[in-house]
């Protein structure tokens, strides 16, 4: 038996944004993880996906054209290495909520190709991992940028401008993250396809608001590389409300954030699609703890403490 995981993650500035080509800070979540274990299995018995949260068992058929985002997932892993379905038994199981905004996708996805190819006897890097995965986010996902593979994948904070061009971001002091979740389910899809339609529909309007979000992801990275993390806190704060204007946030997601300020917080944001799943704040050792119980005062159905460094 062996097992293979990969993190959940956290946008902390510019998504949405960063699906017309603005930059974008992420960071993985290391102790929030989707699992992937391996048991050799029978002579003949083929490929076997068991889902333990959600009960499914499936086999894996390359030939079949199955709509399940697990099966394609394989199938394009093994395709990738040109081999058959090895004999086996993959379990997946995550602790990362779904539709959450909290990249629990990718990271299913990641876990159970590192899972695959080691029992084909192989291992990818994380360049041809990445592609597979964002190949099926893409099949899944609408239009996504390719943030959430790649954070995923790599595991290391990113400063994401698109997928040619991305490398890992350094803020001078570590960053003390509460995470709150709504509770609420809001795949990233339709936030991402609302927005297109504003878009569409006022190409200027939304290309003003979306070189907002670029400036405040900028002013963002220079106020992390020098440590200025009051101004981190405001520009977070800033990034919120034009998400807001994009109407990919909620009352719920603006009831956690102004909770969280309410609490001493440096900052506040949605992070992610939006509409529900999950926001941020940015604490101190002082504080940290006054958001985490504001935010469950205030309906956060979980609450997650990160380190981003
Ligand atoms: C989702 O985590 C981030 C979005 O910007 C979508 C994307 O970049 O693919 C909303």
């Amino acid at each position: 038996m062996s097992i293979y995981s990969a993190p959940a993650k956290i946008i902390l500035y510019g998504e949405h944004a960063v699906v017309y080509g603005t930059a974008a800070i992420a960071a993985p979540i290391p102790d929030l993880r989707a699992f992937a274990i391996t048991r050799s299995g029978e002579a003949g018995q083929g490929l076997v996906i068991r889902a333990i949260d959600s009960g499914h068992e499936l086999s894996v058929d390359l030939a079949a054209e199955v709509d399940d985002a697990l099966v394609e997932m394989a199938q394009r892993v093994l395709r990738h290495l040109n081999v058959e379905p090895p004999d086996a038994l993959i379990e997946l199981r995550s602790d990362i909520p779904i539709a959450s905004g909290l990249g629990s996708g990718a990271a299913i996805s990641t876990a159970l190709a590192r899972a695959l190819a080691a029992c084909c006897g192989q291992t990818l890097s994380r360049e041809e991992l990445n592609g597979l995965v964002y190949a099926l986010e893409r099949r899944h996902h609408g239009t996504p940028s390719g943030i959430d593979n790649t954070v995923v994948v790599y595991e290391t904070p990113i400063l994401f401008r698109n997928r040619e061009d991305f490398e890992p971001f350094r803020a001078r002091t570590p960053l003390r993250i509460v995470i709150g979740d709504t509770g609420i389910h809001a795949p990233t899809k339709e936030s991402v396809g609302d927005v297109r339609r504003l878009y569409n529909a006022d190409p200027q309007g939304i290309e003003r608001k979306l070189r907002a979000i670029g400036v405040c992801v900028e002013s963002a990275r220079r106020a992390l590389e020098i440590g200025d993390l009051v101004s981190a806190g405001h520009l977070m704060v800033e990034n919120h409300m034009v998400l807001r204007e994009l109407t990919v946030s909620s009352i719920e997601l603006d009831r956690l954030v102004e909770a969280a300020l309410g609490a001493g917080a440096l900052g506040a944001k949605m992070s992610g699609g939006g509409r529900g799943g999950n926001m941020i704040a940015l604490v101190t050792a002082e504080t940290e703890e006054g958001v985490r119980a504001a935010l469950e005062e205030a309906g956060a159905v979980r609450v997650w403490v990160t380190e981003v460094r």
